[in-house]
């Protein structure tokens, strides 16, 4: 039986990285955006016929595990409705500076994927692919027993969603590491160690940043490593 496509909200950096991960998985992907489903005509037909876009609203209703990847001041609009049953990754951040200042989570009373999991309180919210940036999640994929495979952490409260979430790494080209649930997440959201860097690897001195940023091919974590970078952030 064919599987339920993969859904992803949020058509731009990341949503775009993940859905040519899934496509290049042999996977069918639904995407969509708040503009509607004619402005990512481009990107659909980059990314072939595997590859539909649909309204946000359609896109929940339709896959078996919908991918989160709006920017976080977003949330309120999500069709929670519809997602009320579904396996939701959340690969939101929070950034005070693009997002606007959140209390909660300015005081540290809460972490980010918690306030994701209230707002869809029917859905399975499981938080990953937010600690590696768009580039080096496309570069950095490899193939199950590749010794350059990296790993990514996963964390969620509900065991069926967090074992689908860790099946999807394993199909998109990375192992998963699970931290915790959501109240523990904290663990994995930026500035923390396993936070973005250890992809990229050392930054050298004699280069331009954007110029770097935008070629390094960056560098494999795996999963023994990953474990010890969650391990030194702050509980
Ligand atoms: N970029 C990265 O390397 C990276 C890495 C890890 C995590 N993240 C996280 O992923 C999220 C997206 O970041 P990004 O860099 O991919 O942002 P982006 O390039 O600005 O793309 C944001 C996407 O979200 C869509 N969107 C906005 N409001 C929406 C809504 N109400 N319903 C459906 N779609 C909506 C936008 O569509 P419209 O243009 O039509 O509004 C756009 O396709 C952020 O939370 C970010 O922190 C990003």
């Amino acid at each position: 039986m064919t599987p339920p496509a993969l859904g992803i909200l949020g058509a731009g950096r990341q949503g775009s990285a993940l859905a040519g991960l899934a496509v290049s998985a042999g996977l069918d992907v639904v995407l969509g955006n708040s503009r509607g489903p004619h402005t990512l005509a481009e990107l659909v037909a980059e990314l072939g016929p595997a590859a539909r876009a649909v309204t946000a609203a359609e896109v929940a209703a339709t896959a078996g595990i919908v991918v989160v990847a709006v920017p976080l001041h977003a949330l309120p609009e999500l069709p929670a409705t519809a997602l009320a049953g579904r396996t939701v990754v959340d690969a939101t951040n929070y950034y005070p500076g693009w997002n606007g200042p959140i209390a909660e989570l300015d005081a540290g009373a809460v972490t980010s994927s918690t306030l994701v999991q209230r707002r869809l309180p029917g859905a399975a919210v499981v938080k990953a692919f937010n600690t590696i940036d768009s580039r080096r999640l496309r570069s950095l994929a490899r193939p199950p027993g590749d010794p350059q495979r990296s790993a990514l952490p996963v964390a969620g409260d509900r065991a069926p969603a967090v074992d689908r979430v860790v099946g999807l790494h394993d199909r998109l080209g990375y192992d998963a590491v699970v931290v915790g649930g959501l109240d523990e997440s904290g663990c994995i959201e930026p500035g923390t160690p396993a936070f973005g860097a250890p992809y990229r690897g050392p930054e050298p001195s004699d280069v331009d940043r954007a110029t770097w940023f935008a070629e390094t091919p960056g560098v494999a974590v795996p999963a023994a490593t990953l474990r010890a970078l969650v391990g030194r952030a702050p509980r």
